[in-house]
């Protein structure tokens, strides 16, 4: 099968891999309809995360068709269209159990193969599932491809930093950093009935979108973000902030924005060894920090109900569709924010 494998620092390549195979009997195969690059794969692109071995099949966002079952795999007929979170789930070890599926304990990550050992990714014609009872989701007719695929992620991502951002109607919130889980973190403040959000980037059509999605939108490449909001909140500062981009600068940011006795929610990837601020720093002002990888199974279960509402647009943020096989300039556009990009899908 053609699939996009990682090779060094910023060389991606469209090739020719053995077509993955039934390996345990719990394994499902699927056939990839629709994948997608994410800002979590542009780390491993730029080697700010490493240990990737070189072939390894990319990406860990993609929803398709179940082609062939494992004999121990029974929730699933062929034909059926699912969606998958980035990591495996058993389901039932205590992490699973408690909804942190992000920690299952047999979890492995989608697109992560390191010492010959991991899972290839899903920007491929197939991919293999492992665990695939407990990890896959069925979706619903009315529930689209381009929805299903980012419920595997970035909605599910979005939504639970807005979560641990323990939002209330009345409540200021920033929302550090516009790339598509920024973007579609906005729904998921919205749902929890965020009236006053901020939402802070550079690039212009990424705010243009926070602004049509609910927020107000602050370019501080023009405009000073702790400025505006402390004006706003009579100088205290943002009641919590959802740090969405995963480098040192937000993470200041989004300690400078956040009032005494706020929190920081964070699912930025932070690559950098220190942290943004120092634990004294953080004393002073009381704060809450909160971060970690989404538990994208649980939410996905969880927001199926949102997703079939269609109160939200999700699939407004998909600005390009380009064949598998133009997965090498996918990861070129979305990486350089080139032709107005915001999210790539790819098509097999
Ligand atoms: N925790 C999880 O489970 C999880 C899941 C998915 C993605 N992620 C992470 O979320 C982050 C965002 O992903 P994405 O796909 O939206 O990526 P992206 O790279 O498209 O978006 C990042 C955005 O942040 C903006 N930005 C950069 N520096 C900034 C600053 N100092 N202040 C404000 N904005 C700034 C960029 O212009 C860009 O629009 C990445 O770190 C990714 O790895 C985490
Ligand atoms: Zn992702
Ligand atoms: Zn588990």
């Amino acid at each position: 099968m053609k699939a996009l494998t990682f090779h060094g620092k910023q060389i991606i390549k469209y090739e020719s891999v053995p077509d993955p195979k039934i390996e345990h009997p719990k394994d499902v195969i699927v056939k990839v309809l629709l994948a997608a690059i994410c800002g979590s794969d542009l780390h491993i692109y730029h080697e700010r995360e490493t240990g990737l071995d070189y072939g390894t099949v990319m990406g860990h966002e993609f929803v398709g068709e179940i082609v062939e079952i494992g004999s121990e795999a029974k929730s699933f007929q062929i034909g059926d269209i699912v969606s998958c979170p980035f990591t495996t789930n058993c389901g039932e070890c205590f992490f699973c159990r408690i909804g942190l599926t992000a920690r299952c304990t047999k979890g492995q990550l989608f697109g992560w193969v390191e010492d010959g050992r991991g899972l290839h990714g899903g920007q491929a014609e197939y991919v293999r599932i492992p665990l695939a009872d407990l990890t896959l989701l069925r979706l619903p007719k009315v529930v689209s491809l381009e929805e299903g695929l980012l419920l595997g992620d970035i909605f599910s991502t979005g939504y639970f930093c807005a979560e641990m951002a323990d939002i209330h109607p009345n409540g200021t919130y920033a929302i550090v950093g516009c790339g598509p889980v920024g973007l579609l973190a906005i729904f998921g403040a919205r749902d929890f009935g965020a009236e006053k959000i901020y939402a802070i980037d550079s690039v212009p059509e990424r705010l243009t979108l926070a602004e049509k999605f609910g927020a107000v939108p602050l370019n501080y490449q023009n405009e000073n973000p702790i400025e505006i909001i402390h004006k706003f909140t009579d100088g205290r500062g943002a009641d919590a902030v959802l740090e969405v981009v995963g480098n040192k600068n937000a993470g200041r940011l989004a300690f400078d924005l956040v009032r005494p006795g706020g929190i920081i929610s964070t699912v930025g990837v932070h690559t950098e060894k220190e942290m943004a601020f120092s634990p004294v720093e953080a004393y002073n002002k009381n704060i809450t920090y909160k971060i970690g990888r989404c538990p994208a199974r649980f939410y996905m279960e969880k927001l199926l109900p949102i997703v079939q509402s269609k109160k939200y647009d999700l699939a407004a943020i998909i600005s390009h569709r380009l064949p598998l096989a133009e997965g090498v300039r996918g990861y070129e556009i979305f990486d350089k924010k080139l032709e107005n990009c915001i999210k790539v899908v790819l098509e097999p």
